[in-house]
């Protein structure tokens, strides 16, 4: 039994907010973050709406896309960091949405690498025969950790001038809250029979040792209570990232698991049709491609329109390599994802 991806789907909410309107409510500029990040707009979530709403549609596109009704999915695992509320996971809120009842759901928090983890969990699950149709989902509402005021103004329904004590405000935390973007990918993974397409491998890692480096403080029993009225003020709500130091951790641990899996395949990067790499920063991304000497042709990125969208990352670019030919059928594709944990990994699957 293989595991394939039958389906795939995306939903991103609202409309794209570019550079521009980011610099008229805190104090960036297009250039810094195109330059340090390669990230030209993102899209982000309005008030109330959550990241299972966001999921709903893109699981609905997945299972339309692989031809399968809702009610013949038999698991869910749903990846994020942002779930609706602090528990329970979002999974029940998507099997609602979609309408089945009894499915178990399995929420799971690594992410970034929430993809890659999500998978192992559905090819296991698929591989010891317990279920056949696994949909898998990464979303992220990063939205509620965006401490701003004047959202009117980014969202670009007003065109009133920002306050000095604003942008001040809003400024604070900028070197990490234009890296975010909200967005959900849904896969239809399947098991079918000697089936010559599928996961090939996959091979993940964790090191606590750098918990802290990608980090959010609060909403934890390290917390009494868990949230306090003064962690919104403090910022304490908003991740803390360590960006020197992951970077580094990046641009080293990405091409070393490409190369491990590859090798413990046979493979060599010959063998590999596409990189999906996570898009967490577009520089990352470029010198794992220069680290790896990859062509451009082999490299997928499309962070660009939609910043990092943590967990939803892989499933959205997969959608979009797959929707712009740029994978074939009998195609070695690579996914590799580093994030929060430290969690890292990588996967081969022949499309
Ligand atoms: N606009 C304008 N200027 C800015 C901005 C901004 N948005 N953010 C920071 N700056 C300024 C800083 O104030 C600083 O100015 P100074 O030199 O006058 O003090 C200067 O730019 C450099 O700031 P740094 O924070 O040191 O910027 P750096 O070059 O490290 O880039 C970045 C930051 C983009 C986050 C980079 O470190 C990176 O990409 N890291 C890896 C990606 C990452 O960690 N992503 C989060 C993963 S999330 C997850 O896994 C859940």
């Amino acid at each position: 039994m293989r595991s394939t991806i039958f389906g795939t789907g995306i939903h991103v909410p609202g409309e794209a907010i570019d550079n521009h309107r980011m610099a008229r409510i805190m104090d960036t500029s297009h250039e810094w973050i195109v330059q340090r990040t390669g990230i030209e707009q993102r899209y982000l979530a309005g008030e109330g709406v959550t990241t299972s709403d966001i999921a709903i549609p893109a699981a609905r596109a997945a299972l339309e896309n692989a031809g399968v009704p809702a009610a013949d999915i038999d698991y869910i695992v749903f990846a994020t960091m942002t779930p609706d509320v602090y528990f329970p996971g979002s999974g029940p809120f998507l099997q609602r949405g979609l309408g089945i009842e009894r499915t178990p759901c399995l929420d799971i928090r690594q992410q970034c690498a929430g993809f890659i983890y999500g998978l192992q969990v559905a090819d296991a699950l698929i591989r010891s025969g317990q279920y056949r149709n696994v949909l898998l989902v990464g979303a992220e509402v990063h939205a509620g950790f965006m401490t701003w005021s004047a959202w009117d103004v980014l969202c670009g329904r007003s065109d009133r001038k920002v306050s000095e004590e604003e942008i001040a405000r809003n400024t604070r935390f900028r070197d990490r809250t234009v890296l975010f973007g909200d967005a959900a990918g849904a896969l239809v993974v399947r098991g079918e029979e000697s089936s010559t397409r599928g996961v090939v491998d996959i091979l993940l890692y964790t090191d606590g040792k750098h918990a802290e480096r990608l980090i959010t403080r609060c909403g934890g029993s390290a917390y009494r209570p868990y949230f306090r009225p003064e962690m919104a003020e403090s910022g304490e709500i908003v991740p803390v990232v360590e960006g020197r130091e992951v970077y580094k951790l990046a641009v080293k641990l990405m091409p070393e698991v490409i190369r491990e899996i590859l090798e413990r395949n046979d493979l060599t990067l010959d063998d590999v049709d596409l990189v999906v790499m996570h898009q967490a920063n577009l520089r990352i991304n470029e010198a794992c491609q220069q680290r790896l000497g990859l062509p451009d042709e082999k490299v997928f990125n499309n962070i660009r329109r939609y910043g990092n969208t943590t967990a939803a990352t892989i499933p959205l670019a997969f959608h979009e390599a797959k929707e712009q030919g740029r994978v074939k059928p009998g195609d070695l594709v690579c996914f590799v994802a580093l994030g929060s944990g430290l969690n890292w990994g990588a996967v081969l699957y022949r499309a």
